[in-house]
């Protein structure tokens, strides 16, 4: 498949675009401060919170699982099943998860959770976190996915 360009220059902070990419839904956050402040918090709570599982490429094998730390750049397709996740953004109770669920996302068909980072929580049928495709920043505002 050919190389998908975005243009994530009106994505404002904390808000959330879907891309197509060989198929595949890519989901890009502009991720906000409190977004990114939760991913160390989370760390213990995180099946693979290092990302050591090869589902991204090298350049994002880093805290955030991202080139810039405020773009999340991720295949919006569940790894156990492939079902699509939703984005879940509240802190507390939404949409009856935990009091203290920090915002990620949730799968509809067997329930698997995960953060901002796209990282799977432990004790999911989601066996590794969600992938980051290969991707690059042509300006500030743009970027390639592919
Ligand atoms: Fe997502 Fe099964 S396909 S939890």
């Amino acid at each position: 498949g050919a190389p998908v360009e975005v243009d994530i220059g009106n994505l404002e902070v904390g808000q959330m675009m879907t891309v197509e990419w060989r198929g595949k839904p890519v989901w890009i956050i502009n991720r906000s401060k409190t977004m990114l402040e939760t991913l160390p918090e989370l760390n213990k709570d995180m099946a693979d919170p290092k990302s050591d599982k090869d589902m991204q490429p090298e350049y994002c094998k880093n805290e955030t699982r991202s080139i810039k730390p405020e773009y999340m750049v991720v295949v919006g397709i569940c790894t156990h099943l492939g079902c699509s996740p939703s984005a879940k953004f509240k802190h507390g109770p939404a949409d009856g998860m935990a009091a203290d669920w920090l915002g990620g996302f949730l799968c509809p068909c067997h329930g698997s959770h995960f953060d901002f980072a796209g990282r799977v929580f432990k004790s999911q049928p989601a066996p590794t976190n969600l992938e980051v495709p290969p991707h690059m920043y042509l300006t500030d505002t743009r970027i390639l996915i592919g």
